[in-house]
């Protein structure tokens, strides 16, 4: 237990960009006018920018950071129109034709990625493999079998399971046939790749800082320069790109946890996901004939003040309790945006705001939507309909998602269990603390210097809460984290947490 609180201690990484040779990009180092400029390199911007420059179009793309650093470097990558539980529920809340369409637009997704690899013959370990939901308990028995029944509505290929080639003993299990898996990072530098050979242009480390959209949209990069377009993608995960209360307030963060390890046992084929919460989501990896699992789970509100450190451990039992861990591989975290209706927002970003387009609100299903996004922002900007233009319209009314109230306790719960002032602060540890009337952030380094930052997240104002396994701030209204330091390390805040 010692050992492993200490390996998750260490600092988090990536298996997916671990295991990839990492392209670089230079950073915009002078005024530019496209056609087209998109904004955030994870899934949904890069599938749009590949898609636009394969139509003819003239694209830049730009990353505030590095490619492929958002949640798509931090995913579980199932690529897959099996949602956990969806369509018993889209069908009850909007019909069948919906959930078809739902269901249609990631079978979609998941058939482009394979064909789109194939036609660039980019390995990017693509496997089929069936998907499966399952309960272990007799009162989860009844949502699973309504699941199946709306499968069999929707012509969906699935069925009702009640074994598992994985050894979990399980009273039901809704399984979907022809789903798939793979590497997103490795997919997405092949598409990188034909970008750039179709004539389009990529720049890391350009965040894009302000919007004009009072003609044609320019956007201004924090490093000076402006990217004048014709139409504009916002594709940073939270969009940045206008005012608008109505992302705010239809949509929370909730951080989710992976782990790879080597196995002692055998992996059968299969994903898999528990319907009871903490959440248990496991895949295969592929590493020569060794096998390695990637179990994931522990979804929370981003920033909640719960303990990460617990999380990552409860994971690791599992994983050794279900498979035997020769070799704790890597392990991270990540969050993603959930609406209340479980249907993303893809579209025109605002009617206040012309020539600008957004994709976000994945709901933890990003792969297989964000690939969804890119096919209907192009066909957007094309003028062409789409069918699933009414499916994932921004604007669409819905319930508002219930306010996250995160209290100052909370906050503080596992921050400050010992620490009552700056003095008593521990090296490797952050605490919020009171000073002077004002919440402080307070971090002390390895080498013993306190850093003393406000607590308020420089987005909105939120409180931040203190990762301790991540050692990272985290904000709950909106998902933003920043370094123990208090750089940004996720937006959609722009700025670092404020020093005196
Ligand atoms: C732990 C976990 C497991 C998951 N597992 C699965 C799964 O198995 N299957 C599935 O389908 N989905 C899964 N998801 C969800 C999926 O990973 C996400 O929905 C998806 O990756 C989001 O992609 P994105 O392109 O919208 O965002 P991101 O990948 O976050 O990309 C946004 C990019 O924009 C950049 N950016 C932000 N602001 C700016 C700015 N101002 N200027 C310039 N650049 C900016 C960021 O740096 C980032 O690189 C999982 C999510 C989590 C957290
Ligand atoms: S992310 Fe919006 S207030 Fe922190």
């Amino acid at each position: 237990m010692e050992q492993t609180k200490k390996l998750f201690s260490q600092k988090p990484s990536s298996y997916w960009r671990n295991s990839t040779e990492m392209p670089t990009y230079p950073a915009l180092e002078k005024d530019l006018d496209t056609d087209v400029l998109v904004i955030g390199a994870g899934i949904a911007g890069i599938t749009t920018a590949y898609e636009l420059t394969k139509r003819g179009r003239s694209v830049v793309l730009i990353e505030g950071r590095e490619l492929i650093s958002g949640t798509t470097g931090y995913t579980t990558s199932k690529l897959t129109a099996q949602h956990d539980i969806i369509y018993h529920g889209l069908i009850e809340r909007y019909g069948e034709e919906t959930a078809k369409q739902y269901f249609r637009a990631n079978l979609q997704a998941i058939n482009y990625v394979k064909d789109t690899a194939a036609e660039h013959g980019i390995d990017c370990e693509f496997e089929e493999q069936e998907a499966y939901v399952y309960t272990q308990l007799d009162e989860g028995v009844e949502t699973i079998e309504k699941e199946v029944e709306a499968y069999r509505k929707l012509q969906i290929d699935g069925y009702l399971a009640d074994t598992m080639p994985l050894e979990i003993p399980i009273k039901a299990a809704a399984v979907m046939r022809q789903q798939a898996q793979f590497h997103p990072v490795k997919y997405l530098i092949g598409l990188l790749k034909e970008i750039e050979l179709r004539g389009g242009s990529i720049y890391e480390q350009t965040l894009a800082v302000s919007f004009d959209t009072e003609s044609r949209p320019v956007v201004h990069t924090e490093n000076g320069h402006t990217i004048t377009a014709n139409h504009v993608v916002s594709a940073t995960h939270f969009p940045v790109q206008v005012e608008n209360q109505y992302f705010s307030s239809n949509m929370n963060p909730k951080n989710s946890y992976g782990i790879a390890i080597k196995s002692k046992k055998p992996y059968p084929d299969g994903m898999y996901i528990s319907l009871e919460s903490p959440k248990r989501s496991i895949r295969s990896l592929k590493k020569g004939d060794d096998h390695y699992v990637l179990v994931g789970g522990e979804s929370h509100v981003t920033g909640d003040g719960s303990s990460v450190l617990d999380r990552y451990e409860r994971i690791y039992q599992f994983a050794e309790e279900q498979f035997g861990v020769e070799e704790l591989y890597e392990h991270w975290s990540s969050h993603d945006l959930l609406t209340t209706d479980q249907l993303p927002f893809i579209g025109k970003a605002s009617d206040d705001a012309p020539g600008i387009y957004t994709a976000t609100g994945f709901g933890k299903w990003g792969l297989s939507n964000g690939v969804a996004a890119a096919t209907l922002l192009a066909d957007l900007i094309d003028g062409k309909d789409n069918e699933f233009a009414e499916l994932y319209k921004i604007g669409r009314e819905m319930e508002e998602a219930e306010a996250v109230s995160i209290g100052e306790d909370d906050v503080n719960r596992i921050s400050n269990e010992t620490v009552v002032k700056p003095d008593n602060l521990p090296n490797g540890k952050g605490a919020i603390l009171e000073k002077d009337g004002q919440t402080m952030a307070y971090y002390r380094d390895e080498k013993g210097e306190l850093h003393e930052m406000s607590a308020s997240c420089t987005h909105n104002g939120c409180p931040v809460s203190w990762n301790n396994a991540d050692h990272t701030w985290d904000c709950s209204c909106h998902g933003s984290r920043f370094t123990a330091v208090g750089e940004v390390v996720e937006g959609p805040a722009l700025r670092a947490l404020d020093r005196e």
